[in-house]
C-alpha cells in the first residue's frame, strides 16, 4: 500500500495571465490532499475491481484517467483521498491530488522535483485542458516561487523570497470552475484582443516586480490593489468577493485580491503583521455572515 501527500498553493499574482506566458508568483501552503492506493502485485492485478471513493461520474472518469496516464499503472484496487485542503476554489486541489498520486503509487521520494512536477504536470491535463503547469510547480516546491511559463512547455521555476508580511487567506465557494474561467478569457481575449492582452500583460508585470529583491508589504499590497482591479474588469471577481476584500481593506490590510481563477473561491489581504491580520478575521467572518456566504478555509500565514 502506498500513500503520498501533495500540497496545496497560493496563487499571489499572474492568475490568468500565466495561461499566455507571463510570470506569476505564488507559494506552497501547508494544506494538503493525501492518496492512498492499495494495488496488488502487477502480475495479480488483471480483472481486480477498483475501488474508489465517493466522486461524482464526472470526477471518477478524471481520475481514472489520471491513473491510467502513471508510469505502470495499476490495473485495479482501492483509492483513498483525505487531506486538509478545500477542493475546487483555487488553492490547487487537482495539482496537490496528481502529486499525491503519483507519490502513493512510485514512493514519496521515488522522483527528483524536476521529474515530479513534470509528471504531475502531464497528469494534470486530465483536470482541465491546458494546465499552466504553475499550481503543480507551487505544489512541488516549497516556499515561494516566481514561475515563468514556456507553453506548452513546463515553466521555468525561481526561487524567491517575499518581504516579510502575513497573508490573511480566505475563500468562499465558486460560482464556476477553473475551465469555464479560463475559456472566459479565452474568447474575451477573441474579441478585445488589445485590451484583454495588455491586461494580462500588467497581471504578468506585477508578478515579476513582487519577485524582485527588495520589494516591501506595502509595494506587494499596492501591487494586490491594483491586480484585483484588473482581474475584476476582466470579469473574475463576484459582488461577494468585492465585499470581503473591502471588509479587509477597512481593517487595515495593505491590498487584497481573488487568488486563481477567481468567479468566488480563494482570496487574500496582505499585513504588515500577525496582529493586524488576526484583528480582521473575526470581521471578515462577521461580512461573511451577514452576506450569507460562508467561509470554507480562513487562515494566517506569516512571511
Ligand atoms: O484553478 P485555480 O483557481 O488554481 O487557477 C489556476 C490559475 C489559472 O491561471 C487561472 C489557470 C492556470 O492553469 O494557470
Amino acid at each position: 500500500m502506498g500513500v503520498g501527500r501533495g500540497y496545496g498553493k497560493l496563487l499571489l499574482f499572474g492568475e490568468h495571465a500565466a495561461v499566455y506566458g507571463h510570470p506569476a508568483v505564488g507559494l506552497r501552503l501547508d494544506d494538503y490532499l493525501e492518496v492512498e492506493l492499495e494495488t496488488p502485485a502487477a502480475r495479480s492485478s488483471e480483472g481486480v475491481q477498483w475501488q474508489w471513493p465517493e466522486f461524482s461520474e464526472n470526477e471518477l472518469a478524471i481520475v481514472r484517467r489520471a491513473v491510467e496516464a502513471l508510469p505502470h499503472p495499476p490495473g485495479g484496487g482501492r483509492l483513498d483521498v483525505r487531506g486538509t485542503l478545500p477542493t475546487s476554489v483555487g488553492f490547487g486541489s487537482s495539482a496537490a491530488f496528481c502529486t499525491a498520486l503519483i507519490r502513493a503509487h512510485l514512493g514519496a521520494d521515488a522522483l527528483p522535483p524536476e521529474e515530479l512536477w513534470a509528471l504531475a504536470h502531464e497528469l494534470e491535463h486530465h483536470f482541465h485542458g491546458t494546465p499552466s503547469g504553475i499550481d503543480t510547480g507551487l505544489s512541488v516546491y516549497p516556499g515561494a516561487s516566481a514561475i515563468h511559463p514556456k507553453p506548452p512547455g513546463l515553466p521555468r521555476r525561481e526561487q524567491i523570497t517575499l518581504p516579510a508580511m502575513t497573508l490573511l487567506v480566505g475563500a468562499i465557494q465558486r460560482t464556476s470552475s477553473t475551465a469555464e474561467l479560463v475559456a472566459g478569457i479565452r474568447r474575451a481575449r477573441e474579441t478585445d484582443a488589445t485590451r484583454v492582452e495588455q491586461t494580462l500583460a500588467r497581471l504578468g508585470e506585477l508578478a515579476r516586480a513582487v519577485s524582485r529583491p527588495g520589494t516591501d508589504a506595502p509595494s506587494v499590497g499596492e501591487a494586490a490593489d491594483e491586480a484585483q482591479h484588473h482581474l475584476a474588469a476582466l470579469g473574475l471577481s463576484t459582488p461577494a468577493l468585492d465585499a470581503l476584500l473591502e471588509t479587509l481593506h477597512a481593517h487595515g490590510a495593505l491590498g487584497a485580491k481573488l487568488s486563481g481563477a477567481g468567479g468566488g473561491g480563494a482570496f487574500f489581504g496582505v499585513f504588515e503583521n500577525t496582529g493586524r491580520a488576526e484583528a480582521a478575521e473575526a470581521a471578515l467572518r462577521r461580512r461573511a455572515e451577514e452576506l450569507s456566504v460562508p467561509v470554507i478555509y480562513q487562515r494566517t500565514l506569516t512571511l
